[in-house]
């Protein structure tokens, strides 16, 4: 059988963990690996299988691409690395599965879909919650009409994390990197982008869309020391006339599955582990049950619909046009929106364990959700109440700083 042939951009942090699960499903695959590239390979801890295993690892995809041609290039470098690692990989012939968010900017995300277009290859972004079979299903039944017109769309994500997290690299939770490119890496860009991501993806108008924001109040808030915000509320109407209520946090010091209610005229999709296990399930109007499926795959297996999708020359569902709309959201919240710091009094710092959290926190995002308001509508935090932005004509980044 022909194997697509795929290269992957970065074997450190993320890529390595990447780079094991995608080995342990191989060799009975749609792909084979035909490189990888990282400028720090020697560092990474899978360097040495690589070589066992006969696969090349080059410092540089200029190196790569000049002994090797890839029909898939898996982009699971550091967020500034995104848009010009997929400018290369698209110059060279490669689609991209690229690691999210897409970039940190809309004008980089813009550039990534003419390049793509001009290039006649597709680039999917690794949401890989909008790729699982469960989503895709639920999502034709809300196309064909089964559940009417979205609502109000509830996400709720408590993840907990440490120093290591925040100062792990060169651009985590920075507004720019070390090099001055805008990344604006936050709680909401990275680690629990999925949810928004899902969320207005499951509310499109087309398999390959995602719902866009139109208007949004947030209450984002910081208790560690960092450029952007460990916490968000976000409140947001997006372009399919519904509401979308995102509560995540990292300021905790555990860590809860994420939970989705997503309301349609008609039905409620829900994904909530602790109570139906991994299964996204439509509670239906009428009483009925649909039972959806695993809706939290790990994440090579986007790489494997890649390949088949190269194979049978189609488009994964989701790529920069849906993804496009989780970046705007983010440059929306640094050129309009305010962060806060925690009061003092209500942060804690446990320096055996190297975090910073707030005590409490995760039970008033649970109520918060419930209530479907902001911490700022119950006045924790002294935060001022949240106003509406109009974002209907947002284009791009506007260089605003939070
Ligand atoms: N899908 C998920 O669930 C998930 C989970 C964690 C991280 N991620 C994403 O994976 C990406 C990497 O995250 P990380 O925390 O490992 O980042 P990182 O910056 O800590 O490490 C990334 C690796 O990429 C390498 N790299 C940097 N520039 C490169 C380039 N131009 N070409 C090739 N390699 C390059 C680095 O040397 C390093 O080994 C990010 O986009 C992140 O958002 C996704």
């Amino acid at each position: 059988m022909q194997k697509v042939k795929v290269v992957q951009f970065g074997i450190g942090g993320w890529g390595w963990h990447f780079f094991e699960n995608a080995l342990a499903t191989w060799p009975d695959s749609d792909y084979a690996y035909e490189g990888a590239i990282d400028p720090n390979a020697r560092q990474s801890p899978i360097y040495d299988k690589l070589l066992q295993l006969g696969i090349p690892v080059y410092e540089s995809p200029e190196a790569f691409y000049s002994e090797h041609q890839a029909d898939l290039a898996v982009i699971t470098a550091s967020l500034p690395a995104h848009c010009p690692m997929t400018l290369l990989a698209l110059s060279h012939g490669s689609n991209v599965l690229c690691e999210k968010p897409a970039a940190g900017t809309l004008h980089d995300v813009d550039l990534m879909l003419e390049a793509a277009q001009k290039a006649g290859r597709f680039v999917a972004i690794n949401f890989n919650r909008c790729y699982a079979p469960a989503s895709v299903n639920a999502k034709r039944d809300f196309l064909a009409g089964k559940f009417g017109r979205p609502k109000r769309f509830r996400i709720r994500s408590i993840c907990g994390r440490d120093d290591s997290y925040y100062f792990r690299n060169y651009w985590s939770s920075r507004i720019l990197d070390i090099n001055g490119e805008v990344v604006l890496d936050s709680v909401l860009c990275n680690g629990t982008s999925h949810e928004l991501q899902h969320a207005l993806f499951m509310q499109g108008a087309r398999l390959d869309a995602a719902a866009c924001p139109v208007a949004f109040r947030a209450d984002l808030l910081r208790a560690n020391p960092i450029e952007t915000f460990d916490t968000c509320v976000l409140d947001a109407r997006t372009d399919a006339g519904a509401e979308v209520l995102c509560y995540v946090t990292h300021a905790t010091d555990y860590t809860e599955f994420p939970v989705y209610d997503y309301e349609y005229e008609n039905a409620c999709l829900r994904y909530n582990r602790g109570v139906w296990g991994d299964d996204l399930i439509a509670f239906m109007k009428d009483g009925s049950v649909i039972h959806y499926g695993e809706a939290f795959p790990d994440g090579t297996r986007t790489m494997k619909l890649c390949a088949r999708a190269i194979l049978n020359k189609t488009q994964p569902v989701c790529g920069l046009k849906a993804s496009r709309v989780h970046v705007l959201t983010i440059n929306a919240l640094a050129d309009y929106a305010h962060v806060s710091g925690f009061p003092a009094c209500d942060i804690k710092r446990d320096e055996a364990k190297k975090a910073t959290t707030v005590p409490g926190l995760g039970e008033k995002m649970v109520q918060c959700y419930d209530d479907c308001c902001l911490l700022s509508d119950k006045g924790y935090y002294a935060l001022k109440p949240a106003e509406w932005t109009d974002i209907s004509a947002y284009s791009g980044y506007l260089g605003g700083r939070f």
